[in-house]
C-alpha cells in the first residue's frame, strides 16, 4: 500500500487480457514510435505530420469490437506519447489533435467506443516529451546529438519544475473529463545510475524531476481506485509491474518474496507505434502462446496494436487479432479467473498450466501435441473429469497400463489423447480436481 492509496487490482487480475493502442502522429512516418529520436528529427521537420494528421477512415468502433472479439477486457491509450502529440482538447497545449485536419478529440471517440463494448478504460502518458519547451534535452531526446555547449544553453533556459506543473494539469484533465479511469500508465524514467559521471547529469531523469510524488498524490485524490504502473521511479507507490517484450517464467514477487501484480506488454512485431516495413511479426501460434505463458506465471498481457495513420488496424494486426478470438472462443475459461497452478503441479515438456482456484480447474495448455498418452505427475487420485476444451469431449484417463502401452509412471495421472491433433493452436484439457 502506498502512501497515496492503492489501486483495485482484482478485476485486473481477473480478466487478464487487455490490448495496448499506440497512436499518434508516429503512425504517418510509419517507421516506430522513436522515430524523431533515432532519426534526430528537429521540430521543423516533424511538422509536416501534424501538418497533415488526418485519420479519414478512423474507426475506433472497429477497433473496440476486434478488442472484445479478441477476449480483450481492459484497453490503454497513448493519450500522449514521447513526440508529446495530445490526442485529446487539452487546454494546455497547441500540440494536439484538434488543431490538426482532423480537428476531432479521438480520445473520447476511443474511450467511448471501447466503453460501449465493456472494456475497462486505461491511459498512457508519456513522461517524456519531445515537443514541450521546458522539457529539457537528455540522452533520448531528438537534440541530444548537439554540441554540449549548445545543448547546456538551451537547457539553461528550460524549466523541468514548470514541465511537472504541465503533466499534472493534463492528467488532471485525463482524470476529471473521461468518467472512470482504471489504469494509468506513465512511461517512463531513467534515473541516474549509481556512481555515474557527474558530467552526464544531463542524461538522466527520475523521480525529482516528474515530481512523482506529488503527482501521485493528485492522481490518488482524483480516482482513488485506478491502478498506477512502476514507471514513476517511486516503487512504493506503484501497483503495477510492467515487464516489457519479455517473458517470466515464474510468478514475479518483490524484494520481500512477496507476489507482484503484474503485466506483460508486447507488441505482434517489433514496434509499437504503426511501422510498415517492419518485419518480425509473431505467428499467430507465438500470440497465443505469450498469452498462455504469462498468465500460467500469474501475469496479464496487454498486446499491442498500432493503427495506421489513416486509422484503422492494418491486416497483420486483425489477423492476428481473429487468431485470439478463435482461440478465446473456445478457450477463455483457461484465462479469465486463472493464474498459476498450485506448486505441486509440475507441467509435462511443452505443456503450461492455468489454474482457476474458485472453480478448482486445473487447465493443461499443450503447446505441442503429443503422441497418443500423457503424464501428468502428482496427479494421480485428484482428477475426477477430464474434457477438451475445445468441444467438451472427455477424455480418458488411467494411472495404470494400457495393453502394451507404457504404464503411468508413479504419482501420476495419464491422459490418453487421440493421434491427429484437434484443430486450432495449443489445445486445452480441462480437468476437474477432485
Ligand atoms: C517503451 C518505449 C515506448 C513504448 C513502451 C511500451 O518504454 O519507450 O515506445 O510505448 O515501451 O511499454
Amino acid at each position: 500500500m502506498g502512501k497515496y492509496g492503492k489501486g483495485d487490482t482484482k478485476w485486473f487480475q481477473h480478466d487478464r487480457f487487455g490490448m495496448f493502442i499506440h497512436w499518434g502522429l508516429y503512425s504517418m512516418p510509419a517507421r516506430h514510435e522513436w522515430f524523431k529520436s533515432r532519426s534526430f528529427v528537429r521540430d521543423e521537420d516533424y511538422q509536416i505530420y501534424f501538418d497533415l494528421f488526418n485519420p479519414d477512415l478512423f474507426a475506433p468502433k472497429a477497433w473496440a469490437k476486434s478488442a472484445k472479439a479478441a477476449g480483450m477486457k481492459y484497453f490503454v491509450i497513448t493519450t500522449k506519447h514521447h513526440e508529446g502529440f495530445c490526442l485529446w482538447d487539452s487546454q494546455y497545449t497547441d500540440y494536439k489533435i484538434t488543431n490538426t485536419p482532423f480537428g476531432r478529440d479521438a480520445l473520447r471517440e476511443i474511450v467511448d467506443a471501447f466503453r460501449a463494448e465493456g472494456l475497462r478504460v486505461g491511459l498512457y502518458y508519456s513522461l517524456i516529451d519531445w515537443h514541450h519547451p521546458d522539457f529539457t534535452i537528455d540522452q533520448n531526446h531528438p537534440l541530444r546529438d548537439l554540441p554540449a555547449k549548445e545543448r547546456d544553453k538551451l537547457n539553461a533556459a528550460k524549466d523541468m519544475h514548470r514541465y511537472a506543473q504541465y503533466m499534472r494539469d493534463q492528467v488532471t484533465e485525463l482524470l476529471t473529463q473521461y468518467g472512470k479511469i482504471d489504469i494509468l500508465w506513465f512511461d517512463f524514467s531513467y534515473p541516474k545510475p549509481e556512481g555515474a559521471d557527474p558530467a552526464d547529469d544531463w542524461k538522466w531523469k527520475g523521480k525529482d524531476d516528474w515530481e512523482s510524488e506529488e503527482l501521485v498524490k493528485l492522481i490518488r485524490s482524483l480516482q482513488p481506485g485506478i491502478i498506477l504502473d512502476n514507471r514513476l521511479n517511486l516503487p512504493d507507490e506503484a501497483d503495477l509491474t510492467t515487464p516489457e517484450q519479455y517473458l517470466p517464467s515464474q510468478p514475479m514477487v518483490d524484494a520481500d518474496g512477496k507476489p507482484l501484480v503484474w503485466e506483460g506488454c508486447h507488441t505482434f512485431s517489433g514496434s509499437w507505434g504503426y511501422h510498415r516495413d517492419e518485419t518480425t511479426w509473431k505467428t499467430p501460434k507465438q500470440c497465443i502462446d505469450l498469452l498462455v505463458n504469462l498468465v500460467s506465471a500469474g501475469g496479464n498481457l496487454l498486446m499491442n496494436v498500432g493503427p495506421t495513420s489513416r486509422g484503422y488496424l492494418d491486416y497483420r494486426a486483425e489477423e492476428r487479432l481473429a487468431a485470439y478470438a478463435e482461440w478465446m472462443k473456445f478457450n477463455s475459461r483457461s484465462i479469465y479467473g486463472c493464474g498459476p497452478a498450485p506448486a505441486e503441479f509440475v507441467p509435462p515438456q511443452d505443456c503450461r498450466y492455468t489454474y482457476d482456484p474458485e472453480t478448482k480447474r486445473l487447465y493443461l495448455h499443450l503447446l505441442v501435441w503429443p503422441f497418443k498418452s500423457i503424464h501428468l505427475p502428482g496427479l494421480a487420485g485428484k482428477v475426477k473429469y477430464a474434457q477438451l476444451l475445445q468441444d467438451g469431449s472427455e477424455i480418458l484417463r488411467r494411472e495404470g497400463a494400457l495393453h502394451l502401452a507404457a504404464t503411468t509412471p508413479e504419482g501420476c495421472l495419464t491422459l490418453d489423447l487421440p493421434v491427429p491433433p484437434p484443430p486450432g493452436i495449443n489445445p486445452v484439457i480441462e480437468l476437474f480436481l477432485k
